[in-house]
């Protein structure tokens, strides 16, 4: 039968999950299925009992479900916790587990594309202060990044990232229009919020009218690939990285904790743009 694996969240009918794990699975020669569970807010504790009960070897839990679904599991790693948010389910006989794969996703996806900008004494910016920008402040103080700014729109959000830094890591908090104004301070800026996401393509955070050409520019925004702002990073002579190579290495690494197999990423890059630009 091989590992039964998918998805739980509302909406999820686009999602590029499935596409992700069966190539992982033909890459890595693992059988299996990976399946979309749409489901409504009232349904959660039903699907989640139905899917134990089923025998599903994992799950991936996506918006709006990632801080609800924490009740429901037995247990939930140490960083899924810090960070308050699981997109990871193993099925250990009945037992579930959360995990949280976002921000060392992130890192990994870094690491391949721009990973000079990861040494410990770079300064980096990040925008926005909701889910995805903990558990990539947390990733990135665990990397051993000493410096890292948080920028965004209310200051007093960002100010309860605080409790995820380690010892190492000198945090400033900023509004978004300081951000603008030092942004020739940062080796690269992780933008995090959804502003510029399709159909919104046309906002953008904060203005790069000030960014260096030495900085990286990274977007978890896929949908257009090449968001407005790093359109602008690029007619700025800054480097751009785009996000859905952080949506593959977050798959990648929830298919390890589910199978115990680093799959290969062989040509899925290229695979996902295009499937992104035919949207
Ligand atoms: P997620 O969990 O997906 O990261 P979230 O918790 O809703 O989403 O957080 C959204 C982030 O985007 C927040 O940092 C939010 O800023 P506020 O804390 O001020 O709400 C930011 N955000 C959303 N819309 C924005 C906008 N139009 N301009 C600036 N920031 C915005």
């Amino acid at each position: 039968m091989g590992y039964q694996l998918g998805l739980i969240g509302y909406p999820v009918q686009h999602s590029l999950s499935p596409f992700i794990h069966h190539q992982f699975m033909e890459n890595a020669d693992i059988q299996g299925e990976y399946q979309l569970y749409e489901t409504e807010p009232e349904q959660l504790e039903k699907r989640l009992d139905q899917l134990t009960e089923a025998g599903i070897s994992g799950f991936n839990v996506t918006v709006p479900y990632k801080q609800a679904v924490m009740p429901f599991l037995e247990e939930v790693d140490q960083e899924a916790l810090k960070i308050g948010a699981v997109n990871t389910v193993v099925n250990d006989n009945g037992t579930l587990k959360g995990y949280n794969t976002d921000g060392i996703g992130y890192i990994r996806s870094l690491e391949e594309a721009c990973p000079d900008v990861l040494g410990e004494d770079k300064k980096i910016l990040i925008l926005g202060a909701g889910g995805a920008a903990r558990g990539i402040y947390r990733a990135l103080a665990k990397h051993g990044i000493r410096y890292i700014s948080i920028a965004n729109r209310t200051k007093s959000k960002a100010e309860g990232l605080l409790d995820l830094k380690d010892l190492h890591t000198q945090t400033e908090i900023l509004s978004n229009s300081e951000a603008e104004d030092a942004l020739g301070n940062y080796d690269l800026v992780v933008h995090t919020t959804s502003v510029g996401m399709s159909p919104k393509q046309d906002d953008q955070v904060i203005s790069l009218n000030n960014l260096k050409p030495h900085t990286v520019v990274s977007d978890i925004v896929y949908k257009p690939l090449n968001t407005k702002l790093l359109r602008q990073a690029e007619r700025m002579g800054a480097r751009s990285h785009q996000g859905h190579t952080m949506l593959l290495y977050q798959a990648q690494y929830a298919f390890e904790i589910w199978t115990g197999t680093h799959p290969s990423m062989d040509g899925l890059v290229e695979q996902l743009e295009q499937r992104l630009r035919g949207n």
